[in-house]
């Protein structure tokens, strides 16, 4: 679907429509709470090319959901604050735009799904309305086109029934059904980019699959890019091209997906991609990391992995943190013994 009325995002000074659709340099933001400054995003980089597919994959209180809370311009202030970096959509740094224009990049060129589609949705108004909403306001589209848009727009969803179902309130879907109304009305615009934070966690198992791949097949068709959040390395593998994997708010590894299967060179990806529950080892104990990630408002000095690491030695525990190494032309990792884990000493 193109967008039919004219988006007028020229009013941007200095897009450029050959820069990359996404790119978060050195982003850091933190919490001012009464227990202390939670260090919830520690710097964190990577770019998206058009058409490809980036997974932000860590465990739960990392700082995923908070880098994409950033890069929407949406994080919860007070009491979060980004106080470093900058992030790019097609070359202008999105965190010195006048709110008015970046709200209109929001809308118009970065869509997000969020972890938890229900809460998400308006329980009062139907699902035709919420979408049509979008189209009215801004495509200024009348009433009618709308609701034939929204019906287009569920079809491409492959809700069946679209006709029907567009009259209906959200208790009315399954969860599966609610997440593909979701998604939606994440591309009723058209977007360059799409976000989507744990677009599956709710969902069981074969619905989880239909709805990645009904993402992946709508991401194909539109060239779109998608950041895909997520903390199972199983749901990753058949859909991203690259990786950033996250330990207490900072990239530990970056990697072509490929490359991160075949020879994890950050312990702590070792470690999430042994924990992946194996279907020949059935009964055999999973070797899930030991310990807890960090409180943020503590991250240890040096390696913030350091205290759960079997390959941590005095270098690790002590500052400066450990910088990223250049495991390969395209890959990274923040890991002073990397080639050791990787195998390659
Ligand atoms: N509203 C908030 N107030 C204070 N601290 C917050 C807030 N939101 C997030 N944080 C801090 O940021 C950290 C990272 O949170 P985030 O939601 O990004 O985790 P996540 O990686 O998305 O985890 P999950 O997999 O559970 O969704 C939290 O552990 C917390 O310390
Ligand atoms: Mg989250």
């Amino acid at each position: 679907m193109s967008t039919d009325v004219n988006v007028k995002m020229d009013a941007i000074p200095g897009l450029d429509p050959n820069a990359m659709p996404l790119q978060v340099k050195d982003l850091h933001v933190e919490f001012r709470t009464r227990n202390g400054i939670a260090h919830a995003v520690n710097g964190v980089s990577f770019d998206l090319q058009p058409g490809e597919t980036r997974a932000i994959l860590g465990e739960s209180g990392c700082g995923k959901s908070v880098t994409a809370q950033a890069i929407m311009g949406i994080l919860d202030t007070p009491p979060g604050f980004v106080t470093g970096g900058e992030i790019l959509y097609r070359g202008v740094d999105l965190l010195k735009l006048p709110e008015a224009q970046r709200r209109k990049v929001r809308a118009n060129k970065i869509a997000m799904i969020f972890q938890d589609a229900l809460s998400a949705l308006n329980p009062v108004f139907t699902v035709g309305f919420q979408l049509g909403e979008l189209f009215r306001k801004h495509r200024g589209m009348s009433r009618k086109d709308a609701k034939a848009r929204s019906i287009e727009l569920l079809d491409l969803v492959k809700i069946p029934a679209a006709r029907q179902r567009v009259n209906e309130y959200p208790h009315q879907f399954s969860g599966g059904m609610r997440q593909r109304v979701m998604i939606a009305m994440a591309l009723a615009l058209d977007p360059e980019v799409l976000i989507a934070d744990e677009p599956t966690t709710a969902l069981d198992v074969t619905v989880q699959a239909q709805i990645m791949a009904l993402l992946a097949e709508l991401q194909r068709e539109r060239n779109m890019s998608l950041v895909l959040i997520t903390h199972d390395m199983g749901v990753v593998a058949d859909v991203a091209d690259r990786i950033s994997v996250m330990y207490a708010g900072r990239v530990i590894e970056e990697a072509p997906v490929n490359d991160i299967y075949a020879s994890p060179a950050h312990p702590y990806t070792k470690g999430l991609l042994e924990s992946i529950p194996r279907l020949d080892l059935k009964g055999q104990e999973l070797s899930a990391i030991k310990g807890l990630p960090p409180v943020l408002t503590n991250i240890p000095r040096g390696c913030a992995f350091n205290p759960r690491c079997r390959y941590a030695q005095d270098v690790c525990r002590h500052d400066p943190p450990v910088p990223l190494y250049q495991v390969s032309s395209a890959r990274t990792a923040a890991c002073h013994f990397w080639k050791e884990v990787k195998g390659d000493e």
